[in-house]
């Protein structure tokens, strides 16, 4: 099984999207697939950490050896994540919905003459923001963010607001437009205290292993 230097560590992961219901057969969403985040947790797991994946619904089979918890919503989501604290890393790479329906109804809406009615959005929580900021806070918190310009500017922005130890951004839009959402590559820049990184487009895989490697090292340093 190879080298275990996060043996003893507890990890928790966040990934794929949430569905925000309108009714029972109806919900708001979006296209992320969950391979990143599923790639990060299969290589905490593989590097001996006891690993969560806190998972939306996405159409991919659990890495060997994690603890999967499924969720719908992001209020769920935040659930779950307070649950598996404490955690000594967390990884939030889940495309959390920013807003929910703010009524939910309790059968399916019909269709009626007329104009159709609005849907009135809630503010859903920031799950990472909100661990961030616990008492239980993990000793390395790490969130992701897909911009689509001023990628360096706008996640070392995102870094201060969210008070995580490291952004992992990547570009979404432009020259790599097509394709991050479900593709299995992806390129990324790290951005922490020290300053950012930028990393060679590579296989989800590889870059879930080369941070896990950097995990490391920085436990190990620190
Ligand atoms: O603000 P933005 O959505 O771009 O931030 C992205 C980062 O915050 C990701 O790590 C994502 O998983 C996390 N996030 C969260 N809960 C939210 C929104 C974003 O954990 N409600």
């Amino acid at each position: 099984s190879g080298p275990q230097p996060l043996k003893g560590m507890k990890a928790l992961v966040t990934a794929g999207p949430t569905h925000e219901p309108l009714d029972p057969v109806r919900f708001l969403g979006n296209r992320s697939s969950g391979k990143q985040g599923y790639a990060i947790a299969a290589a905490l797991t593989k590097a001996g950490a006891e690993t969560t994946l806190i998972s939306g619904p996405v159409s991919l089979d659990p890495p060997a050896g994690v603890n999967l918890v499924k969720v719908e919503t992001a209020r769920d989501m935040l659930a779950a994540t307070e649950t598996a604290l404490p955690a000594d890393i967390a990884v939030f790479t889940a495309a959390v919905a920013d807003w929910r329906p703010e009524d939910v109804a309790d059968s399916k809406i019909k269709k009626t003459s007329g104009a159709p009615a609005a849907i009135r959005l809630a503010t859903n929580p920031d799950i990472l923001a909100t661990v961030s900021h616990a008492g239980r806070r993990p000793r390395l918190v790490i969130g992701f963010a897909a911009e689509t310009n001023d990628v360096v500017a706008q996640a070392t922005q995102k870094r201060a607001k969210k008070d995580c130890d490291w952004i992992v951004a990547n570009e979404v839009g432009g020259a790599v437009a097509d394709g991050v959402f479900g593709a299995d590559r992806n390129q990324v820049h790290i951005i922490d205290a020290a300053g950012h990184e930028e990393w060679p487009e590579m296989d989800k895989n590889e870059i879930a292993s080369r941070l896990v490697a950097r995990i490391v090292k920085t436990l190990e340093h620190a």
